[in-house]
């Protein structure tokens, strides 16, 4: 357990808070791609407690700004998208991406006072489905090569949804190996035939046993954690009755995303991005080392189970995320249903909008836990000192050469399992023919 003010502390990030400034030190993603294709390419955008607008100008490309207008404060996401800028409708102030006032209709002929009006605005770029912005001081930093950056377009495909609490414990969840065995536990095993697109659905790698067994028949993984250049690396492994070694291998990368194998085929990384303080978005980068991803397949699936346009899930805690007592006595250990997302979000939001972590008690299978939360007060006290140079990948570091990060599941034995998972990865990287997928 920690105490109610550090608990303040990591959790809040709006504007002058200290884990706030930690975030603003990366790109954040900030929108789908997809949102943008409409007729009207106008979002409004939440981020880390500031309210935005993004939109696509007539030359295609990207702003995102204050969304009350700087003159009495009207919303500009009803704004006009016209002669390449957003206008007011209010009384007409124009404004382009790099949020400069260009025009101001009502004002006297010849005034001039538009050239001081400059609003918010923030850097913006797309990558690979998703709209990242920067919000930090200085000069953005550059992007890693992980491989949902690396891979081609037709090989990622992106998604996210809404999660009705703080966006520390939804990245909790996802640097917890041990949640596996219990949360989404299958009393059946489905035909992994069945298993595009879905996690935990497949054999666990080179062997005939699917993961859903794995997990449920060896539920006391032990678990070790590596920092890295870009975060830190969480080794579990579960060692079975026949002398085997299961070994997953998934990452956080700071300040709030993770990458994690979904099958043998995808990895997933994932950011937990703050909205405000009591709500987030997770949103994922789906990539392929094998296939072109299945995009409307994929699409399809998650839209079923999600209401645009703010992506919030159909299951929900006003419907009691679909629960269902006889399912969970004969199918699931949640009993609400087979999308393992569902689960993930009750499990985060059930705790309450901002989790009370002076009431927990974190066990041996907490260990990521506890060490990324000191990593996140080392780099609060690290800006607080004006060494930004502490911090994970800002630290002159050349980032374009932090590949990976290797997010996998493999078999070996108690000795050998770390040659067995970096050589499975180099494995799955040299067969990999869509894209270069080499390190
Ligand atoms: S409030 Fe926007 S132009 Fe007046
Ligand atoms: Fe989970």
């Amino acid at each position: 357990m920690i105490s109610q003010e550090l608990n303040e502390t990591l959790t809040r990030t709006g504007p002058g808070t200290e884990a706030g400034e930690v975030m603003r030190r990366y790109w954040q993603p900030a929108a789908l791609t997809d949102e943008l294709a409409g007729k009207r390419p106008v979002v409004p955008v939440r981020l880390l407690g500031e309210d935005l607008v993004l939109f696509r100008d007539s030359e295609g490309e990207l702003g995102l700004i204050a969304r009350g207008c700087p003159h009495r404060g009207a919303d500009l996401c009803y704004g006009r998208l016209e002669d390449n800028g957003l206008r007011c409708p209010f009384h007409g102030w124009h404004f382009n991406r790099n949020g400069q006032c260009v025009e101001q209709p009502g004002e006297p002929e010849g005034s001039r006072m538009h050239e001081q009006i400059r609003t918010t605005s923030y850097p913006v770029i797309e990558k690979n489905g998703i709209v990242f912005a920067y919000m930090g001081p200085g000069t953005p930093p550059a992007f890693p090569n992980f491989d949902c950056f690396r891979a081609p377009e037709s090989h990622v495909f992106a998604f996210k949804g809404l999660w009705e609490c703080n966006w520390l414990q939804a990245m909790e969840v996802g640097i917890d190996p041990a949640h596996a065995s219990f949360l989404h536990r299958f009393l059946q095993d489905e035909d992994p035939a069945d298993s595009y697109g879905k996690q935990f659905r497949d054999m666990a790698a080179n062997t005939e046993i699917p993961m859903t067994k794995l997990l449920r028949d060896y539920p006391r993984p032990d678990i070790t954690v590596e920092e890295t250049d870009y975060g830190m690396r969480i080794i579990a492994l579960r060692h079975m009755e026949d002398g085997r070694t299961h070994v997953r291998i998934t990452n956080q990368i700071f300040p709030e995303a993770i990458s994690i194998p979904m099958s043998r085929e995808m990895i997933i990384t994932q950011w937990h991005v703050p909205v405000d303080d009591e709500t987030c978005y997770w949103y994922s980068m789906f990539t392929s080392f094998d296939k072109p991803v299945d995009k409307q397949k994929m699409r399809d699936q998650r839209l079923r189970e999600h209401r645009l346009p703010y992506y919030a899930p159909i299951k929900n805690k006003r419907n009691n995320y679909g629960f269902d007592p006889e399912e969970q006595a004969r199918e699931t250990y949640t009993g609400m249903g087979l999308d393992i997302n569902v689960h993930d979000q009750w499990a985060v939001e059930s705790p309450g909008r901002i989790f009370d972590r002076t009431r927990e008690h974190l066990g041996k299978t907490d260990v990521a836990i506890i060490k990324y939360r000191r990593m996140l007060r080392a780099a609060i006290s690290s800006l607080k000192d004006g060494n930004t140079d502490a911090l994970p990948m800002c630290n002159g570091v050349d980032v374009s050469k932090i590949y990976g990060p290797i997010s996998n599941d493999t078999i070996g034995t108690r000795d050998n399992w770390q040659d067995v998972f970096t050589q499975s990865d180099a494995e799955r990287r040299e067969a990999c023919k869509g894209w270069d997928a080499k390190v």
